[in-house]
């Protein structure tokens, strides 16, 4: 395995400063993209969906993603019982100097689902002040959320360079992996994104990163998740006053019905669920049918009491978070605690013998 090089090459083949890469291919290409991820897991075209061996009827957590959706969520991160973003923020305020400083220099950032890009901001301010020319890309769903959040960043960094990456993770990472970008990754994965499934799901997906995120023993993820055990905590932080929450996964549904292009999902016909569970703990949303719901054109007959889920927030400590990193070839080398939630970051680089290949 090699190190990575500074280079010419690298210069050339960047992108503009502040401009959105296509990942995806366009509408059309993360359309198609939504509509694979709800025939497999809504619409069940080929075979029943069993993540966890029973069947599951899911809204894919990707469908929230639309401009709407962003806005919504960008509301419910603001809100105080939402403890999770200010928790984290909290912590780059606290540590960011430390975590900056564990970035090798010149590196490519990516951050993987990076929303409204303000915990990564707090991250990118540090470095600023080190003076590490590292390239920050944003990778998300949504073109135009990206294109603002650039708009936003760009003025604030000498040092710093600023991309948006538009598609979903595999996009994202396909892209960067087809760029002659011989530079140290350091991967972010924040608002607990990654580790966030059933257990083995889980630990698939970070397998799966570590296969085609990880180029270099120099590589590196910064990973958080959310450790908090108080279920009452973690009630709140779901069910606001105001109703963001429900507004936000009733959003993904109305979007669901762009993608498929039939009006399958209506409000009315449709009750709203929280519900916490243990072992491991985990809070979900569910719809739940109040009356028989039927979609001739895409096969779909769910009778009154069917229930799709969605939003599921698995509520990992660091003994679980471990063992998923054990079972996924990860080792850790840095782990904080946010000073005033059980938000985890840990700090990840791939298992000396499972290291990647070099590019
Ligand atoms: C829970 S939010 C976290 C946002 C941000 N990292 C933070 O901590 O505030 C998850 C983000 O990941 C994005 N996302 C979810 N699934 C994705 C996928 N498969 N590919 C790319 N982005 C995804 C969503 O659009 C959303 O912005």
């Amino acid at each position: 395995m090699s190190m990575p090089q500074v280079n010419g090459d690298f210069e050339s083949s960047l992108p503009l400063i502040g401009t959105v890469v296509d990942a995806c291919g366009g509408d059309e290409g993360i359309s198609q993209c939504f509509r694979s991820m709800l025939d497999q897991k809504l619409l069940w075209t080929r075979d029943q969906y069993r993540p966890i061996g029973m069947p599951q009827r899911v809204l894919p957590s990707p469908l929230l993603s639309d401009a709407e959706g962003l806005k919504l969520w960008r509301d419910i991160t603001r809100l105080p019982t939402y403890y999770q973003t200010e928790g984290e923020i909290e912590f780059f305020n606290h540590y960011g100097h430390e975590i900056a400083g564990m970035v090798p220099p010149n590196a490519v950032l990516v951050d993987l689902g990076c929303g409204d890009v303000r915990k990564a901001k707090a991250l990118l301010d540090h470095l600023e002040q080190l003076g590490n020319s590292v390239c920050y890309f944003a990778l998300d769903l949504d073109k135009a959320s990206l294109e603002h959040q650039m708009g936003i960043l760009t003025p604030h960094y000498r040092h710093v360079r600023c991309f948006g990456l538009w598609g979903t993770f595999d996009h994202g990472l396909a892209w960067l992996n087809d760029q002659a970008f011989n530079r140290p990754r350091f991967l972010m994965s924040l608002g607990s994104i990654y580790g966030n499934d059933h257990f083995h799901d889980a630990v698939k997906s970070l397998e799966q990163l570590r296969t085609t995120g990880f180029h270099h023993q120099t590589d590196k993820m910064l990973l958080t998740m959310d450790g908090t055990q108080d279920a009452a905590i973690i009630w709140r932080s779901y069910h606001d006053h105001a109703g963001l929450f429900e507004k936000f996964i009733r959003n993904g549904y109305k979007h669901s019905n762009r993608v498929l292009n039939q009006q399958w999902y209506r409000d009315e016909d449709w009750d709203f669920v929280g519900l916490i569970q243990q072992d491991p703990l985990m809070h979900r949303f569910v719809i739940r049918a109040r009356v028989n719901v039927t979609c001739p054109a895409l096969k779909l007959d769910f009778p009154a009491g069917t229930e799709i889920d969605c939003y599921e927030a698995f509520k990992y400590p660091p003994d679980l978070m471990r063992r998923q990193f054990a079972m996924a070839n990860f080792h850790e080398v840095g782990h904080w605690k946010a000073p005033k939630a059980d938000l985890h970051h840990y700090l990840l680089v791939p298992s000396e013998d499972q290291a990647p290949m070099a590019i």
